[in-house]
């Protein structure tokens, strides 16, 4: 019922629209790339970025659109699905509303369609989250959620999409910005430090074990804290503060009880010839052999779930220790976004050693 309603709202030119522009052919940009263009902020190049992401944006968006209306088990039926859906839908029409940008007046007002554009889509992945939770919830027992390969590659592509169309927005806004950082082009950080990255997000991840459990084991960090690359910071700093988080919760459920010091986590940045490698190690027990398939899939966690509490998210989902099931392959996908990836292997009993590589551009 819900699915016909939000079908009806669009109209069937809209519908034909989205279909030919979702068909037509993407363009990859890499970091090189982003980093050379976007550190010439002239009028010339702010024009040249804004035309092409009239275009590119538009079918990058409609792929994802056309992809929610088809998914399998009837996942584009759930209620949070047609949602994200309708942003998706929402965003498509204003780009395709939007008249040719001849000049910068023209070019002002495309950027801030696009960063409302990237406002709309903020809580896209805690919304889809929770259509796949009503699809888990309401699905027949006998069938495994954790073996729907569809699902968890539809969901890689989905949310690997996404980081790069909000990628390249964020680099368009940023050749507005009127106080550029040293070092820093949009999400660029040229010379970032990947150590000096590691340790703020481990402090962050420490913060909300403290909160959670009031103490936190301690994280040492080893590696050249002078050693940089160029990169992006955020992304680095999501990856560590998921995998430290893991980490914490393992060894704080594992000592919680006992008299022994809890023994820290270790993290080692190394950097070669090609990647460069992060390894997080703890001694929390490691992953059960029988879950080690699983944890690359999304909504896999053995943290009660923050969904069961909250109908909505209104939080953020990176607030919580655990319970999502995302931590993992959202970062297995931020690795991969710029060709690294993400590897684990698990002592049971033990400890696992996460390795997450970056590759040097
Ligand atoms: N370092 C670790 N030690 C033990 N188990 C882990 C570790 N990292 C991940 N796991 C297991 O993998 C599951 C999925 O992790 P993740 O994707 O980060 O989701 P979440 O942390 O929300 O549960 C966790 O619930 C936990 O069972
Ligand atoms: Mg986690």
């Amino acid at each position: 019922m819900a699915a016909r309603k939000a079908c009806e709202s669009f109209s069937k030119s809209l519908l034909e629209e989205v279909h030919r522009w979702g068909c037509l052919k993407q363009t990859g940009v890499s970091l090189r790339y982003m980093m050379e263009f976007g550190s010439k902020r002239t009028d010339k190049n702010s024009l040249i970025s804004a035309q092409f992401l009239h275009k590119e944006l538009a079918i990058r968006i409609a792929r994802r659109a056309m992809e929610l209306e088809n998914l399998p088990y009837g996942l584009s039926l759930k209620p949070a699905i047609l949602k994200v859906r309708d942003w998706y839908m929402d965003s498509f029409r204003d780009l395709r509303a939007f008249p040719e940008i001849r000049d910068m007046t023209y070019e002002r007002e495309f950027t801030d369609m696009i960063k409302a554009i990237k406002v709309r889509h903020n809580n896209v992945v805690p919304t889809m989250a929770l259509g796949v939770q009503q699809l888990k919830k309401g699905m027949d027992p006998k069938i495994d959620y954790e073996d729907l390969d569809e699902i968890h590659q539809f969901l890689d592509r989905f949310y690997m999409s996404r980081i790069g169309i909000r990628m390249l927005i964020g680099q368009h806004l940023e050749l507005h910005n009127p106080n550029p950082q040293p070092h820093v082009v949009g999400y660029i950080h040229t010379k970032m430090s990947p150590v000096e990255v590691a340790r703020n997000a481990s402090e962050d991840a420490r913060a909300i074990c403290c909160r959670e459990y009031g103490s936190a084991p301690d994280v040492h960090i080893y590696g050249d804290p002078d050693f940089t690359f160029p990169y992006v910071a955020a992304h680095l700093h999501l990856m560590v503060f998921e995998l430290v988080k893991n980490s914490l919760r393992a060894v704080q459920e594992r000592f919680i009880d006992s008299d022994k010091v809890a023994p820290p986590v270790r993290l080692i940045v190394a950097d070669g010839i090609e990647d460069v490698t992060i390894k997080v190690s703890d001694e929390g027990g490691g992953i059960a052999r029988s879950g080690l398939p699983k944890i690359f899939t999304y909504l896999y966690s053995t943290a009660k779930n923050p969904l069961d509490e909250h109908s909505e998210f209104g939080i953020g989902d990176n607030v919580t220790m655990a319970g999502y099931g995302y931590g993992i392959p959202i970062s297995r996908l931020y690795a991969r976004y710029f060709g690294g990836d993400l590897q684990i292997i698990s002592m049971e009993g033990y400890g696992p050693d996460v390795m997450g590589t970056y590759k040097e551009t």
